[in-house]
């Protein structure tokens, strides 16, 4: 699969002369993210040469408190120390205005500040608007925008302007649609980069390198040598300060319908014609969840465990149930653990059920995809080892520690020839001795390219809902279906194990 790498970037080109407009400039997203994204994109030389970050949002805020709260963030946030030198050269580019994004009028000034700030070469600047409001704003930002002139037709204006969507896109697959389709009114698709921060990072990105640009794993990478997969997601914390949006939204929508699905997409697509046109890539994806069997009301009750947890301890620290964490209903039925079982029905996977499972107050953090290759036939070995012949598992792990691990069966040394399980272990921080880069910094410095691969299309995020929104429909409508109890710091509800003890398999242990 030579010609698939063959268009790299030999070379890091910086992207044009940008303008970043940030809506949601003063909340969260933007400074424990955004900007120490951008900070880091500047000290490593990645952002344009010339570059405004102009701040949105209602707070009355000048340029030097907008500098002033940024440096603060920087300072708690970013992955590198704050360096005042590199800190001035950056800072001198960041301006900020009030603005109610719901207010024509105040786009409108907005537009006109951006212009000003461009001094008279705002034609040679790309526009790209990041929206990190809460979604009721997308799609009011969006008309807004573009009654105020400030979006160009792809096919015939001066300069790219570009939006970017946070997570979460719709909340089942009609309001996706809806969102779309109100998106699409003021912008053509390819001026959209819906977010999933997942894409953004390295071992993620490393799933496509470690299909295609080796020559051992694709031959292996299909029904007839993996037995299942499992994609799992813990969380040890609980809902920390977003309790009142993950009580409206669950884990089901808040991680499976995007990370998870995006993860399953990359490991289960064809190899795309190229790596380097986006919708070479989006295109297979799309068909990986086209495939994805969609569960009936039985199949819902008989695959899909979900449940909350109680009290318990993590790391040896009480810590409350769920219905008595702060700002939770108390008679709350959304749920902080999700593990199901599904199939992607295509010719390459047919028969692997693949097993996805994402919690809360479990008892570590770490997100680990892990492949499990058919066991060898035995029987040369029968009587003569302490362990039955094993699964060689394949195991990438996307967070906290990036890297991959491969168990495969060896002999311990000795007179007996007895086999027992070792792991060879790759882990980036050691192999490439850089620290990753945070998943908003690529993401940032490619929406300013224009390259959208690793933006999710509109078709992508409705076929997601569309596995997933009946699941959440028999939830709704049928009350008979359980909402398991499972303790903190304990790995889900017994029912999850259930799930796959029924074709001999078991969650691995994280
Ligand atoms: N925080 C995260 O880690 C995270 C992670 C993934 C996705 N997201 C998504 O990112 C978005 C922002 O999240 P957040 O946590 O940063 O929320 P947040 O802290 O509540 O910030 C919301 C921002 O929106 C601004 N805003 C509210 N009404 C506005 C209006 N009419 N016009 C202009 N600005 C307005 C607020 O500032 P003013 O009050 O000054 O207007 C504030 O800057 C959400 O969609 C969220 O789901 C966040």
């Amino acid at each position: 699969m030579h010609n698939l790498f063959s268009e790299g970037e030999s070379r890091i080109v910086r992207p044009p002369s940008t303008a970043l407009v940030i809506f949601g400039a003063s909340g969260d997203l933007t400074h424990r993210k955004l900007l120490p994204a951008l900070y880091n994109l500047y000290c490593d030389d990645y952002l344009p040469v010339n570059f405004l970050i102009i701040g949105a949002s209602r707070t009355r805020l000048s340029d030097q408190d907008f500098r002033d709260s940024a440096r603060e963030s920087v300072a708690s946030y970013s992955r590198r120390e704050l360096d005042s030198e590199k800190w001035a050269g950056f800072s001198k580019n960041m301006y900020y205005q009030p603005t109610d994004a719901s207010k024509e009028s105040d786009i409108s000034e907005l537009g006109k500040r951006i212009e000003a700030l461009c001094q008279g070469c705002h034609r040679d600047f790309n526009y790209l608007y990041y929206l990190a409001t809460a979604p009721r704003f997308f799609a009011p930002i969006s008309a807004n925008l573009k009654k105020a002139g400030l979006v160009e037709d792809p096919e015939q204006g001066m300069r790219r302007t570009s939006l970017i969507v946070e997570k979460p896109f719709g909340h089942d697959l009609e309001s996706a649609r809806e969102l779309n389709a109100k998106l699409r009114q003021n912008f053509a698709e390819s001026q959209i980069f819906r977010i999933d921060h997942y894409l953004g990072k390295e071992t993620v990105q490393n799933i496509l390198v470690f299909r295609f640009a080796n020559g051992i794993f694709e031959p292996l990478w299909n029904n007839k040598y993996v037995d299942h997969i499992q994609i799992s997601f813990a969380e040890s914390i609980g809902v920390g300060s977003r309790a009142s949006y993950f009580d409206r939204t669950g884990i089901l929508r808040d991680v499976v319908q995007n990370h998870l699905f995006q993860i399953l997409s990359l490991l289960c697509i064809e190899p795309p014609i190229s790596l380097s046109d986006p919708d070479s890539i989006r295109d297979e994806k799309v068909k990986v969840l086209r495939s994805v069997r969609r569960l009936n009301k039985e199949e819902v009750a008989a695959r899909v465990v979900r449940a909350q947890y109680d009290k318990g301890y993590i790391n040896g620290e009480p810590v409350p149930g769920y219905l008595q964490e702060d700002g939770i209903n108390s008679g709350s039925r959304a749920e902080t653990y999700v593990a199901m079982r599904i199939e992607v029905d295509n010719w390459r996977w047919s028969g692997v059920p693949i097993y996805i499972r994402a919690g809360k107050r479990l008892p570590r953090r770490i997100t680990e995809i892990t492949v499990f290759f058919k066991r060898p036939p035995g029987m040369l070995f029968r009587g003569r080892q302490v362990y039955d012949l094993d699964y060689n598992v394949l195991a990438i792990q996307v967070q906290p520690e990036e890297g991959i691990s491969l168990r495969i069966s060896a002999k311990p040394p000795g007179p007996r020839l007895r086999v027992e399980p070792v792991i060879m272990n790759f882990t980036y921080g050691s192999s490439f001795g850089v620290p990753s880069p945070e998943a908003y910094e690529r993401l940032l410095l490619d929406a300013m390219k224009g390259d959208a691969t690793l933006f999710t299309r509109d078709d992508e995020i409705e076929e997601a809902w569309g596995i997933l929104t009946p699941v959440l429909e028999v939830w709704k409508q049928d009350d008979a279906i359980p909402l398991y109890r499972y303790q903190a710091g304990s790995w889900g509800p017994l029912e999850a194990d259930a799930l796959l003890t029924a074709s001999g398999h078991a969650w691995r242990k994280l």
